[in-house]
């Protein structure tokens, strides 16, 4: 075993956090029930780059109980959590991941998890599989195939694909629908705005709410703020999203328009440059900006950062850049992912769904190793169905079955 976190000594409250997770989670705890005799993993080697925290450490341990030896480091500098990194060495787990790492030290641990010569790869927003095909491609020949979370990570994964550069088989767990239905949606939802008000303690009834995005997190994260009393803007690109948008009862705006009236700004579109600095220069004095897509680039934090005459540590996780024109806009957790990098991200019943996609769809690659190719492929219906039948299980919740003489209507034309 090999690890390389904060401090080792931080596990108690990693493991209770660790312990809570899992007794919220029970389509996990169910799949390890199934498959444990099994061990559909024996002996191989997952490499894993997701957000480090209690959720994500639990699937690490249910894929070790399932035989595997997992090798995991975070997907963003400030989503890790050093406790729970910690927890999960005391239960044997190689750990590479630190909070707060550098730019470097990030790269360097993606570096270590893939020198393991993995089996499998679990990526959360590309950057191990990126990592993999561009500076280390020799370690591609062993890799049986993998599974990725997010939409920026299958976008980027499909344009490998689109080149003929994707070297293995990968799953595009993020585009089934118990993931992008319920995780963007409703995890995002109820995360970004559990970071945000943790961390400022401000209140959102009254408060013109901007998102960018109205993609299956942005709908969440709109929908959400409705419910607290916020006057919702939105801005788009895709003209059906903006219709979308409207019909929902949500203001739709160009973002220089929506930058005079925002008193609180969240980027979550998978975009770059989605705030820069003509609109700095438009905010009121004071305003919240934050982000929830995938990567720190969709509010132009190079260019604030130019623009600012004073930068200010204004609250616990917030910075204020005071602008030429002496307004300061306050940044939470330096634009990056605002639920994970300012709170503990999704729900745990959330992730146990979006864990189960990715623990069946790790052992569909492997029960289906000698036919799959190098390509993203969709989570099939069965294994989507199936974890949404789990979910009303462990809700103890029926639906009805469509009987023969339904079903052969709903399949016939010439009634
Ligand atoms: P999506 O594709 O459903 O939605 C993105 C939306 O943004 C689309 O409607 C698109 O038209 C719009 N958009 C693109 N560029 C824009 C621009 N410049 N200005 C305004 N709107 C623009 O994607 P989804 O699933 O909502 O994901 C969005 C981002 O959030 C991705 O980076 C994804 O990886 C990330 N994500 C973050 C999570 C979190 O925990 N914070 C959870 C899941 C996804």
């Amino acid at each position: 075993m090999s690890y390389s976190i904060k401090d080792e000594n931080l596990y108690v409250t990693g493991l209770k956090k660790i312990d809570w997770v899992s007794k919220n989670m029970p389509l996990l705890n169910k799949i390890m029930e199934t498959y444990k005799n099994e061990k559909p993993f024996n002996g191989k080697k997952i490499a894993m780059s997701i957000h480090l925290e209690a959720k994500t450490a639990y699937m690490a341990l249910i894929l070790k109980k399932l035989g595997a030896n997992v090798f995991i480091t975070g997907s963003n500098p400030l989503s890790t959590q050093d406790d729970v990194a910690a927890a999960l060495v005391k239960e044997g787990v190689n750990v590479f991941a630190r909070y707060g790492c550098s730019n470097q030290e990030y790269e360097e641990d993606l570096k270590t998890v893939l020198s393991c010569i993995p089996d499998l790869i679990i990526d959360d927003g590309g950057d191990l599989v990126n990592l993999l095909h561009t500076k280390y491609p020799e370690y591609a020949k062993n890799i049986i195939g993998g599974c990725e979370e997010t939409t920026t990570g299958v976008i980027r994964l499909r344009a490998m694909e689109k080149e003929g550069k994707l070297n293995f088989p990968m799953i595009a767990v993020n585009d089934a629908k118990c993931k992008y239905l319920f995780d963007n949606r409703y995890g995002t939802g109820q995360s970004v705005w559990d970071g945000i008000n943790r961390t400022t303690n401000l209140i959102v009834a009254g408060k013109h709410v901007v998102i960018a995005g109205y993609g299956w997190c942005g709908k969440g994260v709109a929908m959400r703020a409705k419910g607290m009393g916020a006057h919702v803007i939105i801005t788009e690109i895709d003209p059906i999203k903006a219709c979308e948008a409207l019909l929902d009862g949500f203001d739709v705006m160009t973002m220089e328009e929506a930058s005079k009236t925002g008193d609180m700004f969240i980027t979550v579109t998978g975009c770059k440059d989605v705030i820069t600095k003509k609109h700095f220069y438009l905010m009121k004095n004071e305003v919240i900006l934050c982000n929830a897509g995938h990567f720190n680039v969709e509010i132009n934090m190079d260019q604030l950062e130019k623009e600012a005459v004073k930068i200010s540590e204004r609250r616990n996780n917030i910075k204020g850049y005071t602008i030429a024109n002496g307004k300061t806009l306050n940044i939470i957790a330096e634009g990056r992912l605002v639920n994970l990098a300012a709170g503990d991200g999704h729900p745990a019943e959330i992730m146990d769904m979006s864990f189960s996609l990715q623990v069946l769809n790790a052992k569909y690659v492997m029960d289906n190793r000698e036919v799959i190719k190098n390509k993203v492929y969709n989570v099939s219906d069965e294994i989507d169905s199936y974890v949404a039948k789990l979910y009303l299980d462990g809700k103890e919740i029926k639906i009805d079955n469509l009987t023969t003489e339904q079903k052969k209507y709903l399949d016939s034309w010439n009634f």
